[in-house]
């Protein structure tokens, strides 16, 4: 990680080759780990772990994004499915560069 931005090369993670594959991506030095999920052929999304609620961590259990506190679930792209939550879950920005890596900027997360 530099400046920031955390780097993924997506040809090292074959989960990201499949649709609605997630990877689960802690950034050096931080206890808060991101979701890297391929919802279609386009660039991953990146999510952010922390749920609306009242902030546990979120986990994917089943092709959805499971909230085991209080079982506030997320659609892959971060939607609510079943609250107490209500709001989606952060999403960072991020770009694709040549070679395949995903570029994602933790300062930016809306
Ligand atoms: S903290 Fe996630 S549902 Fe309450």
């Amino acid at each position: 990680m530099t400046n920031g931005l955390l780097h993924v090369r997506l040809g090292e993670h074959p989960e990201l080759n499949v649709v609605n594959g997630v990877l689960r991506v802690t950034p050096e030095g931080s206890t808060d780990s991101l979701f890297v999920v391929r919802t279609s052929t386009d660039a991953p999304l990146v999510l952010s772990t922390i749920c609306t609620h009242l902030g546990c961590a979120v986990d994917l259990v089943q092709g959805q994004l499971v909230c085991p506190c209080h079982g506030s679930t997320y659609s892959l792209d971060g939607t609510v499915r079943r609250g107490p939550a209500v709001k989606p879950l952060a999403r960072y920005a991020a770009r694709l560069e040549p070679g395949d890596v995903l570029v994602i900027d933790l300062g930016k997360s809306a």
